[in-house]
């Protein structure tokens, strides 16, 4: 119980209501017993001054007289002390005389003396000129059990703000510590895997602060779970063809179909797929090093033609296999754009691989590379069933397109055309679809051309 919130915010308030009514009891204490006993003073004071009226000098002098009026304050506890005219000794009981000698039968007198031990309330008062007084002595004793009531009062007001401290605290503790519980809660659930937790951001600022943040990482975990999800998924879209390239030549080989010259080119394109596939294992490697989940882009002139030719040579085999006519068309001369080759065959071979999966036996799939005054385009075009007009707005929205085919045609993962947008993107090149002359889809990249280098003159 201590050490919850509630627990402690109950005993807070405990000690702070016990503190405060014991200081607000001790000056009251003292503030009434003061005022008691002044009232009991003046009280005493104006009775002496009634009795003053009533008594003469003869009064005084007269037994009677005295007797009627001490019979009438005895019942108040209050004793009479008496001097007659003409001096002589005072009379009453005797620790009355003695407190009222102490203060004086002289003058009128009004105050508290000690006798052994006790206090006195005592008012002396004159009567006549010839020396006859009287006092009325009361024992302050009286004033205790006014102070023992107050005492009692004190101690149930402490019972009572006790008890109302400890039900506040408590009360509090809990609806403070709800939101928090929550939190814990949400906080767990997360630790357990679940991203889609979300604490309401509600309650003291501080507890609000505390939710808000708890969401904020929630947040932050599912984005970042997210991209490594991206990541992990290009990343095996990337290497699936350089290994599907890498077997189908080396089947090639194998069971004799490539030999002599053919076998010679069959092992070239092995070794640069191979070289490939390391390069893409090394990016990885750099990437798990440096905390990344983009590839870097080395970007340099190129000469598309050549990248053309190359991927023509890979691809050649694929659609001999699948019996499809593998056309490529691009001028002799440099084509010279700026981007990076590698990401560009990954481009080329995330577009052949729709192409190819969708194209019949017999029909075409082609690579064409055309230039204008200022752009090289490089189309991927096939002679397959192509795409209805309204697929061509979202074809890079990932996911649509495969969910729309799923039931009709073979698909893959449904990220490719979304990865090879994004890359020709950030190499500065846009991505088109249309249809293509050969019946199927065609999908053009177009990049600046770039500043004829040493190579191009
Ligand atoms: N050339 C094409 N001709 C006809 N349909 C195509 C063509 N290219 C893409 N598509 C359709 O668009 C869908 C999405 O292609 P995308 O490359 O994004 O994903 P995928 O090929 O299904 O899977 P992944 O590339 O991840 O293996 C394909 O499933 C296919 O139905
Ligand atoms: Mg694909």
């Amino acid at each position: 119980m201590r050490g919850t919130l509630a627990g402690r915010i109950t005993l807070v308030c405990l000690a702070v209501a016990g503190v405060a009514v014991i200081v607000a009891g001790l000056v009251a204490a003292r503030l009434i017993r003061t005022t008691a006993d002044n009232v009991l003073q003046s009280s005493l004071s104006a009775q002496a001054d009634v009795v003053a009226t009533q008594l003469d000098e003869t009064g005084i002098g007269n037994r009677l007289g005295v007797g009627k009026v001490a019979d009438v304050v005895r019942g108040q506890g209050i004793s009479v002390v008496v001097r007659r005219a003409g001096g002589g000794q005072a009379l009453g009981e005797a620790v009355a005389v003695q407190a009222a000698g102490k203060l004086g039968l002289g003058a009128d007198h009004s105050g508290r003396v000690t006798v052994g031990g006790s206090q006195y309330l005592v008012e002396t008062r004159v009567v006549g000129t010839r020396g006859a007084a009287f006092a009325l002595v009361l024992p302050a004793r009286n004033a205790e059990a006014t102070q023992r009531a107050l005492v009692r009062n004190i101690a149930l007001a402490l019972g009572i703000g006790l008890l109302v401290a400890a039900l506040a605290g408590f009360v509090s503790g809990r609806l403070l510590g709800r939101p928090l519980r929550r939190a814990a809660a949400a906080a767990g659930a997360l630790r357990a895997g679940r991203r889609d937790v979300r604490v309401p951001v509600q309650g003291p600022r501080e507890v609000a602060e505390v939710a808000g943040s708890l969401n904020s990482l929630a947040d932050a975990l599912a984005v970042s779970e997210a991209r490594q999800r991206d990541f992990l998924l290009s990343v095996s879209h990337e290497l699936r063809t350089p290994l599907t390239a890498v077997t189908g030549f080396a089947e090639a080989i194998a069971d004799g179909v490539a030999s002599g010259d053919d076998a010679v080119r069959a092992g070239q394109t092995i070794q640069r797929e191979a070289v490939r596939l390391e390069r893409l294992v090394t990016d990885l490697l750099e990437l798990a090093r440096l905390g990344a989940d983009e590839f870097r882009l080395d970007v340099t002139s190129l000469d598309l033609g050549a990248l053309v030719r190359d991927c023509a040579e890979v691809w050649q085999l694929r659609c001999a296999r699948e019996d499809v006519e593998l056309r490529v068309s691009a001028p002799s001369s440099p084509v010279l754009v700026v981007a990076d080759a590698r990401r560009l065959r990954q481009v080329v071979d995330g577009l052949a691989e729709n192409a190819l999966r969708v194209t019949p036996s017999g029909a075409p799939m082609v690579f064409s590379l055309s230039v204008s005054a200022s752009e090289a385009s490089l189309s991927v075009r096939d002679g397959g069933p192509g795409l209805a007009p309204e697929d061509y707005p979202v074809a890079f929205e990932r996911g649509v397109l495969n969910a729309r085919y799923r039931d009709r045609r073979p698909v893959g993962s449904g990220i490719g055309l979304a990865l090879v947008h994004g890359l020709v993107t950030r190499m500065g090149g846009t991505l088109t679809a249309g249809p293509a002359p050969e019946g199927g889809a065609a999908f053009t990249m177009t990049f600046p051309l770039a500043p004829a280098g040493p190579r191009g003159r």
